[in-house]
């Protein structure tokens, strides 16, 4: 029985967990940040990086919490260092070293990315993992299909050339004026809206497995600003109102934001644009996994909890497809001290030299 702390600080989230054997999971803390990013309408690197300094403890205490003697017990430390913001890795990465030191335990330096793949393999009723495996990774950082060869063997396929799926869900919800985070907000206003009101353009990049989301934001950006003129002629009449440019924002509700649409039209748009990125992820997923004959797919970061997106791609593919519980999708610590462990068990640990690499790819 191998028991890992681990800990992740990447982003905005603070999160410490111990896990055992790659899949059980006995304590599992995270410290989110969202509120207070949220009136920036976004995460604010050096806000991050302090908050951390000031949650990594309670939220490491508490993590520890289960065991009587975590010096002996914990057999080895765990932590995200890269890709991410410099600054908040530094501090996961600093508690993570002097632990390991103190403890005269195994570092563990583990890749974002094939961290949230992990995430996949969690739990009492998580099946051992079948390669090869295709991955659908969609966070908020990144997008991309990765062929999974077997345990830290990965090729990139592809990804995307401009948004990442996370980011264009963060800034549709923006441009309907859903506050941050994007991802549930959309998914949630699409729950009541039409989806023949409205289509949205998709970009195919034939030909290839990479994906753009830039082109479908503007569209959306168009459409909606749009509707907004119309809406404000219901209100104001045919003439625009005298702050008006020609094609410029209608109004600004506060600094920065756009001004509100009507609910139904809001939920229109929002059904369509979470269609046009479901369609796009599913129909490319499906290729790839057709074309590269693999055993599973396997989906992976923030976006992994969209339901319309696990549902059509249930349906879509012809092989198995594994999905982390919503709860495990976006940041966590228990994802990273479950890859951890297959590294661990395959003789890999990081010196304490290990140093935080925001751009670290996936390989
Ligand atoms: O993987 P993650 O937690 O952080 C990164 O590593 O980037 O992903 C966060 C992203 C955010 O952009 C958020 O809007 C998106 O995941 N997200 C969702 C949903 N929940 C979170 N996107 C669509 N539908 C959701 N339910
Ligand atoms: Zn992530």
């Amino acid at each position: 029985m191998t028991l890992i702390l681990a800990l992740e600080t990447s982003c905005d989230e603070t999160a410490a967990a111990l896990v055992r054997d790659g899949r059980d999971v006995l304590s599992n803390v995270i410290a989110s940040q969202v509120a207070l990013h949220r009136r920036y309408g976004g995460v604010v690197p050096e806000v991050a990086s302090r908050e951390h300094l000031l949650k990594i403890m309670p939220v490491l205490e508490q993590a520890l919490s289960p065991l009587q003697h975590p010096a002996e017990e914990v057999e080895a430390v765990a932590v995200t260092h890269g890709p991410g913001l410099a600054g908040s890795l530094l501090v996961g990465v600093n508690v993570a070293k002097a632990l390991a030191f103190a403890w005269g335990k195994p570092l563990l330096g583990i890749q974002h990315l094939e961290s949230h793949l992990y995430a996949n393999w969690i739990g009492e009723q998580a099946e051992a993992p079948t390669f090869p495996a295709l991955c659908l990774i969609v966070s908020g950082g990144h997008t991309g299909l990765v062929l999974m060869e077997g345990h830290g063997r990965y090729r990139q396929l592809g990804q995307t050339l401009d948004d990442a799926v996370g980011e264009a869900f963060d800034k549709a919800a923006r441009i309907l004026s859903l506050g941050y985070p994007g991802g549930p907000a959309i998914e949630e206003a699409a729950q009541a809206g039409q989806l023949q009101r409205y289509r949205l353009p998709r970009s195919w990049l034939r030909g290839t497995h990479d994906f753009s989301f830039s082109g479908l934001k503007t569209a959306l950006y168009r459409l909606a600003q749009e509707e907004r003129r119309r809406e404000a002629s219901l209100h104001y009449g045919p003439e625009k109102p005298k702050q008006d440019r020609p094609g410029a924002l209608p109004r600004l509700s506060r600094a920065g934001d756009f001004a509100p649409l009507s609910d139904q039209v809001t939920a229109d748009l929002a059904a369509a644009f979470q269609e046009a990125v479901v369609d796009v992820l599913v129909r490319k997923t499906a290729e790839a996994a057709a074309i590269h004959g693999v055993l599973e797919v396997l989906l992976a970061g923030g976006v992994a909890a969209n339901t319309r997106l696990r549902q059509e791609l249930a349906l879509r593919l012809n092989v198995p497809l594994r999905v982390p519980p919503p709860a495990l999708c976006t940041d966590n610590a228990a994802m990273v001290g479950a890859a951890a462990y297959y590294r661990l068990i395959q003789g890999e640990h990081s010196g304490l030299d290990l140093d935080v690499q925001p751009n670290l790819p996936l390989s």
